[in-house]
């Protein structure tokens, strides 16, 4: 096959510019430290005994520190564990969510919290609510027949 001394020379920068293109992002990444998505210490959980261990055996609020909480959410069909959280205002909220059957969406409007609460994988998030009152929970992911209904309420006090 007869290549044009053209075609030569624009397939060697193609290959020269992949190759500078793959260095820059990878030694990028190195240089920031960059690394795979972790559970943040969570192991992964089985969703069949999900519910029967701690700490989902017993979902809700936890305090960590001085100011801090662990709040561990179990997603279910078709709804949360728990259906009511009380809250401290200004504290520094650590969710925790994970599902024991199909993925159920976490989020709360109003804020950027927004989660996928998936079987057999703890979602973390940390989120500091402000303002006191009533925040909804909502499920965004189609999980079934009763999706629409799935709610919870976090009461900020
Ligand atoms: Cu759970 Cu939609």
């Amino acid at each position: 096959m007869h290549i044009h001394r053209l075609e030569k020379v624009w397939l060697t920068f193609g290959i020269a510019m992949l190759a500078v293109f793959l260095t820059v992002l990878g030694a990028g990444s190195f240089a920031l430290g960059l690394t795979p998505p972790d559970n943040h210490g969570l192991h992964a959980v089985d969703p069949v005994t999900v519910s029967e261990e701690p700490p989902f055996n017993i979902p809700g609020l936890v305090q960590a520190g001085d100011k801090v909480y662990n709040a561990y959410i179990l997603a279910y069909a078709f709804g949360f564990s728990p259906e009511i959280m009380e809250v401290p205002r200004g504290a520094e909220i650590h969710f925790y969510i994970t599902s024991k059957d199909v993925v159920h969406g976490f989020a709360i409007p109003r804020t950027n919290v927004n989660l996928m609460a998936v079987p057999g994988e703890i979602n973390h998030v940390a989120y500091t609510f402000d303002k006191p009152g009533e925040y909804l929970v909502l499920c965004n992911e189609y999980c079934g027949l009763l999706h629409e209904q799935m709610a919870a309420k976090i009461i900020v006090k």
